[in-house]
Parts: C-alpha cells; sequence; structure tokens
C-alpha cells in the first residue's frame, strides 16, 4: 500500500518525510487554503522537496470538462509527469477523466462517496480513485466498507485503476485497508502522528536504554562504545 502525506504544510512534510517512508503528497483547495501561502509557490515547493518522480496529487479547479482538462494540462506542465490530477467525480469530471487518459495525463478521481463514483471514475482512466472515509462515516454510512466495495469492484472488473483512501480519522482505519490489499491511503500528519503511539512501546525502549547505561555508563551510545 502507498502510502502520502495528505497536507501541504512544509514543516509536516519534511517532518514526516524524515520518519516514515512516505510515497508522495496529496492535496485540495482546502489543504492548500490553510497554509495561508501563494498555491503555486507551495506545489512548487513540495514538488522540489519530495523530488520529479515521487506522487504529488493537485486538484484541477474548473468546474467543466474542458476547464477540467485545461486546468489539468497547466498543472502536469507547471509540476512535472509524477503529478496525478485530481478531478471530482460528477458527470463533466468523467468526462474530463476520458479526455485527460487519451491525452497521457493521469488523474485521481476524488471527492468519492459511492461505489458507483470510483467505477465510473475507474471507467473513464483514472489511475486512482479516492474515497473519503471520515466524511462517509459522517453521513451515517461505513466509509471502511464502502472502501472494501470499492476495492473489490475494482479487482473484479480488472481495472487498473487503484484505491487511494483519504480522509482518515484513526490510524486503525488506515491498517484496516492496509490489510486489504488497496493501492494507497493519503494520511493527515495528526493521524500520521498516531500510527506508533503507545506508551509499552516507549516504556520497553526506555528500560532497554536504561540497562544498557548501567552497564555502559549514561548516555553512552554503541557508537561511542565500540568507536576505535
Ligand atoms: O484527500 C481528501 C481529504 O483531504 C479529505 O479529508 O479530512 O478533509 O475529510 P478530510
Amino acid at each position: 500500500m502507498r502510502l502520502l502525506i495528505d497536507d501541504a504544510d512544509m514543516g509536516e512534510i519534511r517532518r514526516l518525510y524524515d520518519l516514515y517512508p512516505i510515497d508522495g503528497v496529496t492535496t485540495n483547495p482546502s489543504i492548500l487554503a490553510k497554509t495561508g501561502r501563494e498555491p503555486y509557490d507551495v506545489l512548487k515547493e513540495i514538488r522540489g522537496f519530495i523530488g520529479r518522480e515521487a506522487d504529488l496529487h493537485v486538484q484541477a479547479i474548473a468546474m467543466d470538462a474542458e476547464g477540467m482538462v485545461r486546468d489539468a494540462q497547466a498543472i502536469v506542465k507547471a509540476f512535472g509527469e509524477a503529478t496525478f490530477v485530481k478531478i471530482p467525480c460528477i458527470p463533466e469530471g468523467f468526462k474530463a477523466m476520458k479526455l485527460l487518459k487519451t491525452q497521457g495525463i493521469r488523474t485521481t478521481g476524488t471527492a468519492i462517496y459511492t461505489p458507483m463514483q470510483a467505477y465510473l471514475a475507474a471507467k473513464s482512466g483514472a489511475s486512482y480513485a479516492a474515497p473519503y472515509i471520515n466524511r462517509i462515516d459522517d453521513m451515517g454510512y461505513d466509509g471502511i466498507h464502502v472502501t472494501k466495495e470499492i476495492q473489490d469492484i475494482l479487482a473484479a472488473n480488472r481495472f487498473g485503476t487503484m484505491v487511494l483512501a483519504a480522509s482518515f480519522k484513526n490510524s486503525q482505519q488506515v491498517l484496516e485497508l492496509c490489510k486489504y490489499g488497496v493501492g494507497g491511503a493519503t494520511v493527515a500528519p495528526a493521524v500520521m502522528d498516531k500510527f506508533v503511539n503507545h506508551a509499552a512501546v516507549t516504556a520497553a525502549v526506555d528500560v532497554f536504554v536504561k540497562d544498557f547505561e548501567n552497564l555502559a555508563g549514561e548516555g553512552t551510545t554503541m557508537a561511542e562504545l565500540l568507536k576505535g
């Protein structure tokens, strides 16, 4: 399962890239708005930091298919071919996905709340289909269940499209989809920080260090102990 950061804050992106095996960054207009910065500057900085080959997802803004295509062409020109253009899964969006497929521009069908949207995105040639788990839960449905259904539909129809699950509220939801073999998850920093968040783990590591320091002296590491 690919693991992406769902945020545009450079401090958070740098911090999480440093710690974890991250495959890329996803953004949307609301995420860009949170930075309070010029969108072009932010996206250019993210691309510069993650490198030319890493996945970057940037959303088209136009509401009609022709406008979405123009947005997509401009996005790929500005941020490179490893950029996936997020296209909302509305009727005009499917038209845009079909057109962009013929132009070799990769798309992510976004704002997915139902399996039918994901099916149509896949059939229209999207590389990814992005269901919003937390937002589906908030509507009174089961976001994880819907996402698993989408995964099954993509597999049963042998689409090349992968699930890119989004809008998580906790790390167990991410793990549940990891077990189910979805293609990717894009996770906000606050949820990623809870991936490994257990007092027992910290306590175990503290005991190891204390036991070693009792043997070798306070603050001694293996590097210091073994240096020539
Ligand atoms: O990538 C889509 C995602 O950003 C939506 O997440 O947390 O705003 O529901 P959220």
